[in-house]
């Protein structure tokens, strides 16, 4: 490449623009140390969520699930399930065939949450959502079967049994009011009730986390963590019960949906919070609250990224100082123009750099194209290796509850930024091994796993009621 004078000088520019990115970005680069006293402490806070006194004032809130055993692959039966609370809200039909050859068939349909009722009432909320199952059932020609239904509802909620689900707040930019407080299945149940054209048998609740876990653990028994990294970003594992403070009973083990989003709403990470993370969360829909999500996740990823690049710009650093009214608005600069402009292929990456920015209204030259292009790398890795952090404290808590001398586990994962991003699942995957080195870690990616995890947990439900019959 030292006869093409051309390659020279743009490796060089790629270097300065990188170098010069790097300088300002220096917070948001963590050394391994940083992420494994990050680790430490997210373990301290998962015990102050699992121990009865400390549980009340606890920013991780570590809810049990009533979910006590993952599948064991003889299920099977036919299920609906509700998955709300992704970038997507599903009706799914699904057959379990566990017997011998653990097979999974599933149809799905995709509806849509209008802006209004997100963030109407309560009741026109479930309403909604019982139109849709309505509509579903209509077309498949099933409204007079009553199946057994799990819901998927991927927010923090208070359980105290399978189909009882208190919530507690919304996250991720979901507003309906009169919900919170509440018990989401009896609100389904009177919105079902009230329409009178179908009835429907509530089986379970369950976190995304721990449909994906379920999913998984379906097809590999070593699976006993759930990961999602999408909109918003949460972990679910199998904890024993004599660990769970809050709960009566030492026997067995029972599913612990972490909520490790609001990880930092204690002021535990504010020494690593910067400037554009407390901006962005300033603007936000949920200021205070799910500080780490914020840090990490698919709904907040482009927006920091837009307001570096506002940052720098008004520094000088970038678009010979000009700003547009595009790049100055909220939302317009999204988590899946950072897939497009991390492209593993250089050139490729860098022309995706130029359509978005010209598309905000900018005049990018080649050097803010690369700049660009490393302010994404930045921001990513960080929520990359944050996750990894608090998925070692996880890896770790579990080897230690076994006395496993090296562990083998299983983490079941789903969501947009894991699946869509270029990097994000290597370099997660990578942090985790250096992390908890003595720890042989697998990572299996679902599909559609949240939604069809919610038949999963009906359908264990199911085989363990049909064992104590028999
Ligand atoms: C948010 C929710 C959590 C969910 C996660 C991923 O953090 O509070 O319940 O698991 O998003 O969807």
């Amino acid at each position: 490449s030292t006869s093409n004078p051309l390659a020279n000088y743009s490796t060089e520019l790629h270097d300065d623009q990188a170098d010069k990115v790097d300088k300002y970005l220096h917070n948001l680069q963590l050394s391994d140390k940083t992420l494994m006293d990050v680790s430490l402490r997210f373990r301290r806070e998962m015990d102050k969520g699992l121990c009865r006194d400390t549980n009340p004032t606890a920013a991780v809130k570590m809810l049990p699930t009533f979910v006590r055993s993952t599948p064991d692959g003889t299920e099977q039966g036919e299920f609906l399930a509700l998955d709300l609370g992704g970038s997507n809200f599903r009706v799914l039909l699904v057959k379990v065939m566990g017997n011998g050859e653990q097979k999974v068939e599933m149809e799905s349909q995709i509806y849509d949450i209008p802006e209004h009722i997100m963030r109407g009432s309560g009741s026109e909320f479930f309403d909604h959502i019982a139109d849709c199952l309505a509509n579903y059932l209509d077309k498949m020609g099933m409204k007079d079967k009553k199946l057994p239904l799990g819901f998927t509802f991927s927010f923090p909620c208070q359980q105290t049994k399978l189909d009882e689900a208190v919530l507690m707040s919304w996250t991720k930019g979901f507003r309906s009011s009169g919900v919170e407080g509440h018990d989401v299945v009896s609100l389904l149940r009177k919105s079902i009730k009230k329409r009178g054209d179908f009835d429907i048998d509530i089986v379970a609740v369950v976190n995304d986390t721990v449909g994906t876990m379920m999913t998984c653990g379906f097809d590999d028994r070593h699976c006993e963590v759930g990961l999602i990294v999408g909109t918003g970003t949460n972990a679910c594992y199998m904890e024993q019960m004599r660990n769970i403070g809050v709960l009566d009973g030492d026997e067995g083990r029972m599913c612990v949906n972490t909520e490790w989003g609001a990880f930092g709403d204690d002021g535990a990470l504010e020494d690593l919070r910067t400037d554009i993370d407390r901006e962005l969360d300033a603007g936000s829909f949920n200021p205070g609250k799910q500080l780490f999500e914020k840090m990490i996740s698919g709904m907040y990823m482009g927006e920091l990224v837009r307001l570096i690049l506002v940052k720098m710009a008004r520094s000088q650093l970038l678009f010979q100082g000009k700003t547009t009214s595009e790049l100055l608005t909220t939302g317009h600069f999204s988590t899946s123009h950072i897939y497009a402009i991390e492209n593993d292929k250089d050139e490729e990456g860098i022309a995706s750099a130029e359509k978005i920015l010209r598309s905000l209204g900018l005049d990018p030259s080649v050097e803010d194209c690369i700049a660009t292009r490393r302010v994404c790398q930045i921001v990513s890795t960080r929520a990359a290796h944050l996750c990894a952090s608090s998925l070692a404290s996880v890896l770790r808590q579990i080897r230690d509850n076994k006395a496993a001398e090296k562990l083998r586990v299983t983490i079941g994962v789903d969501g947009s930024v894991y699946k869509n991003h270029p990097e994000f699942s290597r370099r997660l995957n990578k942090m985790v091994r250096r992390l908890v080195p003595d720890c042989d870690v697998r990572f299996l990616q679902s599909q559609d796993g949240s939604g069809k995890g919610a038949a999963m947990v009906t359908a264990v439900a199911f085989r363990l009621a049909n064992q104590k019959a028999e």
